[in-house]
């Protein structure tokens, strides 16, 4: 028995780090199957090989409205339903600060961030939210502790997970009865998260940077850098119907105690 029995779900996002670690979770929590929008190829080749017939993967850029409504239609004309809709999908600025960027930088790294941070998720809600009215369902997105704190990242990093936060209120409010919407804010995890092309930082990974990981963890009072594994148990209890019926408009803070940071 699990948590997630029989539901099905779609992660964008999900071929690598936290989407990863949560498609994984959910289909040992029961999911009938999962849906899985992935940017790579070579992401679906190796979602295929390790899940089989109980997800179905869907390539494209979430910056696409009809790549959205794709995913979405993959996954419920294979699995027959959508239960939870996971928006995951994003891209980091790699701290870059305002006055490091040229003109020309700042106005193609806002229109990459937003668009994949912000808009792929609105595109992604706008896609499944038929579905999720149809089932009862709920969707899930991935903010980040710059949701709520400066110097998670640069000035439009940090911008754009404060807009997923106002998008997550929103589409509470615009969702309910039917359908439940709740994010997890994850902070510093140990993932292969890139950086946008428009700052030349489409090829860097977060864990590139020198001592990432003891910095991350000494900044945190519970002193750890989060593995993705460690945040997709929260996924999961939001999706659960069984175990989060009354709640909405919320965000589970998966971060080392960011908040509690001494002065
Ligand atoms: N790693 C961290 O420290 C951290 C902290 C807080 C929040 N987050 C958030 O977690 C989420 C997942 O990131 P992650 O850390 O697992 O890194 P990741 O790079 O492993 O996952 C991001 C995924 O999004 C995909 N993606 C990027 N642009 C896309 C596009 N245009 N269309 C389709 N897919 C696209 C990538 O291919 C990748 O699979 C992001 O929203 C990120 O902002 C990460």
């Amino acid at each position: 028995m699990g948590w997630l029995d029989g539901d099905v779900a779609l992660v964008t996002g999900g071929g690598s780090g936290i989407g990863l670690a949560v498609v994984e979770r959910f289909l040992a929590e029961g999911c009938a199957g999962v849906g899985v929008m992935v940017r790579s190829p070579q992401q679906g080749t190796d979602l295929r090989a390790r899940f089989g017939e109980r997800v179905v993967v869907v390539e494209g850029d979430v910056r696409s409205g009809a790549d959205n409504q794709q995913a979405v239609d993959a996954t419920v004309a294979r699995f027959g339903k959508l239960d939870a809709l996971v928006g995951n999908a994003g891209v980091w600025d790699f701290n870059t600060r305002l006055e490091k960027m040229d003109l020309a930088q700042l106005d193609a790294s806002f229109d990459e961030i937003f668009g994949v941070n912000v808009k792929g998720y609105l595109l992604a809600a706008r896609a499944a939210a038929a579905a999720l009215r149809a089932s009862g369902g709920s969707m899930i997105f991935t903010l980040s502790n710059a949701a709520f704190h400066a110097g998670g990242g640069g000035p439009l990093y940090v911008a754009s997970k404060h807009a997923g936060l106002g998008l997550v209120r929103q589409l509470a409010f615009e969702f309910a009865p039917q359908v439940r919407v709740n994010a997890v804010a994850p902070g510093g995890t140990a993932t292969a998260l890139r950086g946008p092309a428009s700052l030349g930082k489409g090829e860097r990974r977060l864990t590139d940077i020198p001592n990432f990981h003891e910095n991350v963890a000494s900044a945190m009072p519970l002193k750890l850098i989060a593995e993705p594994a460690d945040h997709a148990g929260h996924y999961v209890l939001l999706a659960s119907r069984a175990n989060s019926r009354a709640t909405t408009a919320a965000v589970l803070r998966s971060d080392g105690g960011w908040e509690i940071r001494p002065i």
